[in-house]
């Protein structure tokens, strides 16, 4: 049982990955666009990465979630709870609904991008805490 339950938490990892790749790809196209362009077959897979995983951004965040109530319902039958690891799941569960309001909402701040970059940075360090 405690295999299953860090097979959960380490799927909780992949799918955070999975959404900063997005950030990732359109990171790299931003800075360095004119030298991905050199290798144009390049250029179109990286542009159907970049499309694939901004596309999808949303739904690894809620995959997230699905992972976290899953970890969480194993880890807390067999050890408890954990401090860190509320934290941890308290912050991501902010990130998603900052994300929703950035998705639907028509008049959002100029800093709600910066908001919802910085949590992604903070969430990294609150699970770097959960399982060092
Ligand atoms: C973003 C949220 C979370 C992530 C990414 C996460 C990730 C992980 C990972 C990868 C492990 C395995 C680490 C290892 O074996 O060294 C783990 C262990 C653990 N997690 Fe989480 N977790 C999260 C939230 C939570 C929450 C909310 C709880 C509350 C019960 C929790 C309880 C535990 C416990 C008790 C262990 C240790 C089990 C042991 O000692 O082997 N986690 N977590
Ligand atoms: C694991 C949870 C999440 C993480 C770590 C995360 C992280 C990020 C990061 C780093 C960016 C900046 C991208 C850039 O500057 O190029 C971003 C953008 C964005 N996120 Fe999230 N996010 C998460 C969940 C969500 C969810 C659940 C939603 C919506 C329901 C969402 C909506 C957005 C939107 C609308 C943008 C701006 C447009 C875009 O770049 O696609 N995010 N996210």
């Amino acid at each position: 049982m405690g295999e299953l339950g860090e097979l959960f938490g380490i799927l909780i990892i992949v799918f955070y990955s999975l959404a900063v790749l997005n950030f990732c790809f359109k990171f790299f196209n931003r800075k360095y666009r004119d030298k991905l362009k050199r290798n144009e077959k390049f250029y179109k897979v990286y542009m159907n990465f970049l499309k694939f995983f901004a596309k999808y951004h949303r739904y690894f965040g809620f995959a997230t979630i699905l992972m976290i109530l899953i970890h969480f319902f194993i880890q807390f039958s067999n050890y408890g709870l954990s401090i860190t690891g509320c934290i941890a799941a308290g912050v991501m569960l902010l990130q998603i609904v900052l994300g929703i309001y950035g998705q639907f909402s028509k008049k959002k701040m100029k800093s709600w991008i910066l908001i919802h970059r910085g949590i992604a940075v903070l969430l990294l360090v609150t699970i770097l805490i959960h399982i060092i």
